[in-house]
């Protein structure tokens, strides 16, 4: 099937939909008793709870249907067993093959990457021991204090995001920095406190080609240099992370000290592969294969799971509900974890570079919404900035609340107190407050009966906004694991669904053609007229700007 909107299911999920938008979830609840068991799952650590969506048996079964007419079932097959199912680069797609810890073959080309894949996690483990326990040393024969990751998109996002996730597993007095921008001022702030002498840079890039990655690391390189003085000491400070030897090379890395990885490894989704070395650095090898199994275990629930009890697609199918039928626009995530402040920047990109597409497999134009726009931030910082709109405002915004059950070495009340505000919002963005409601409590509260019609209208919460309740029981590399391949197989469902191509990124490529020809019209003081007029008389005002002239 081409397009979604062509299955038997679509039509029927519109006719459905005019029948259910405008009903309360509170009512489904009190028409329900076991509405809370009926729509809540387990699939390893990870709990979740859909019951707070506006959904009845009729609508899961409609959006199964859809997912079953889109060939769901197989094209997860497809993945698992190596298919090239990213046709527009003629490559498999196989970060699940990274953390197979059951070791099972899979092919591609009529190889099993198997044998490959644990020969580069031997390899990150005898680096990491040696840089953790002080024997990987410097030129003056210290022991590394400092690691930098240059890297941008995917081999930047997932493992800063792990890392920082995974804080209270790292070992002390080893800092692991991320150094992503062009700008300059994000390599020179984090060199400014570095010493050439216990500094190592690990430069992370698939393609090893990615232009401010590569001025990153020649920048670094330069700055290292200003130290050692002599190019021999590079080796000791400056490792690769690709899988592209030529460039590493070229670049004067030693191929003896690249980790690499495969070209069925897509960059959002490499944190898995030597990609994670930061995160091997911090935690150590032993809890980065934890993070591995943990994600395993989420993978065998998703090849294996009926779709009905199938975590990510009842997860995709939800988002394609509020997407393609209530038209919400943007879904929010929600950690309640101050340790996964990064998750909702790394699931951006995840998501929206993934199915962040209009076209579909066969090249037509798709008649149908795709990939929400991603955004969030942890509570209850959110709270206070954002949820005013999320509670009263005029947009539908899915929710996705995450939290860990216990949290050692915190203080319990304090835990209780962020545990208590989880449940709050989403208990009140659900059930809303009604006017009568208001009335009472102010009438109660013994306001003139001016001031109570005054604000009346302002504070009532209309309710009926939809969330998803995710609970782990504590942040450990294998829960971690588990919730970020979650989140991967919800976008494999949708792009799926969507019948587009989850895996490629054709569409971050005309921006950087196009700088690539405004970056040499920048060097001189000559007018610009080769551009649209807005880019031109920017140009050009950039330039009379920099020079002072405005
Ligand atoms: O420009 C987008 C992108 O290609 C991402 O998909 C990727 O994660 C990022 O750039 C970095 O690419 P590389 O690892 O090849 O430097």
């Amino acid at each position: 099937m081409s397009k979604p909107t062509q299955t038997q299911a679509w039509p029927k999920l519109q006719k459905h939909f005019q029948q259910i938008k405008e009903q309360h979830m509170q009512d489904m609840f009190a028409k329900d008793s076991k509405r809370f068991s009926n729509y809540s799952l387990q699939a390893g650590q990870v709990f979740l709870d859909y019951s707070k969506n506006r959904i009845n048996q009729e609508t899961m079964k409609l959006l199964f249907s859809l997912a079953r007419d889109m060939d769901l079932e197989p094209r997860i097959q497809a993945m698992f067993n190596g298919e090239k199912i990213n046709f527009t680069e003629h490559r498999s797609v196989l970060h699940i093959a990274l953390r197979n810890r059951s070791n099972r073959a899979i092919m591609v080309d009529g190889q099993d990457v198997m044998p490959e894949v644990n020969r580069v996690l031997d390899k990150m483990s005898s680096f990491s021991s040696r840089v953790r326990q002080g024997r990987w040393q410097g030129w003056t024969k210290k022991p590394i204090k400092d690691v930098v990751n240059i890297g941008i998109g995917g081999s930047d996002l997932g493992p800063k995001m792990v890392t920082k996730a995974l804080s209270a597993y790292a070992k002390p007095g080893l800092n692991i920095h991320f150094v992503s921008n062009v700008d300059p001022a994000h390599l020179e702030n984090t060199l400014a406190t570095l010493d050439q002498q216990t500094t190592l840079f690990i430069i992370a890039s698939k393609t090893f080609t990615t232009q401010e990655t590569m001025f990153n690391a020649t920048r670094a390189r330069e700055w290292f240099l200003k130290g050692a003085m002599d190019e021999m000491h590079i080796p000791a400070h400056f490792v690769a992370v690709s899988t592209n030897t030529s460039r590493v090379r070229e670049f004067g890395i030693d191929p003896e000290n690249m980790f690499s990885f495969w070209d069925w490894v897509g960059g959002r989704f490499s944190l898995w592969s030597a990609i994670g070395l930061p995160i091997a650095l911090s935690i150590g090898m032993d809890s980065f294969i934890e993070l591995l199994s943990g994600a395993h275990e989420m993978d065998e629930h998703f090849r294996n799971s009926p779709l009905e009890q199938n975590m990510p697609a009842v997860m995709g199918m939800l988002g394609i509900w509020y997407s393609d039928f209530f038209k919400a626009q943007t879904h929010a995530l929600l950690p309640y974890s101050q340790y996964l402040e990064e998750f909702p920047a790394y699931m951006q990109q995840a998501e929206m570079e993934s199915n962040g597409k209009s076209v579909t497999l066969d090249g037509q134009q798709t008649d149908y919404e795709t990939a929400p726009v991603i955004w969030g931030e942890p509570g209850t910082n959110g709270q206070h900035a954002f949820f005013q709109l999320l509670h009263q405002g005029t947009r539908l915004v899915p929710c996705d609340f995450i939290i860990f059950a216990r949290q050692p070495n915190h203080h319990p009340k304090q835990h209780r107190l962020l545990l208590a505000n989880y449940l709050a919002q989403t208990e009140a963005m659900m059930t809303g407050r009604t006017k009568a409601q208001v009335l009472k409590e102010m009438q109660a509260g013994k306001r003139p009966g001016k001031e109570i019609s005054h604000l009346l209208p302002h504070r009532v919460f209309p309710g009926n906004r939809p969330s998803n309740s995710i609970m782990l029981p504590e942040l450990t590399p294998k829960s971690l694991g588990a919730l970020i391949a979650l989140y991967e197989h919800k976008i494999f469902v949708q792009g799926a669904v969507w019948n587009i191509n989850s895996f490629d990124q054709w569409g971050v490529e005309l921006g950087k053609e196009l700088a690539r020809v405004i970056e040499p019209e920048l060097e001189d003081d000559l007018e610009v007229s080769s551009h649209d007029p807005s880019t031109n008389g920017l140009i050009n005002v950039w330039k009379a700007m920099s020079r002072n002239k405005v």
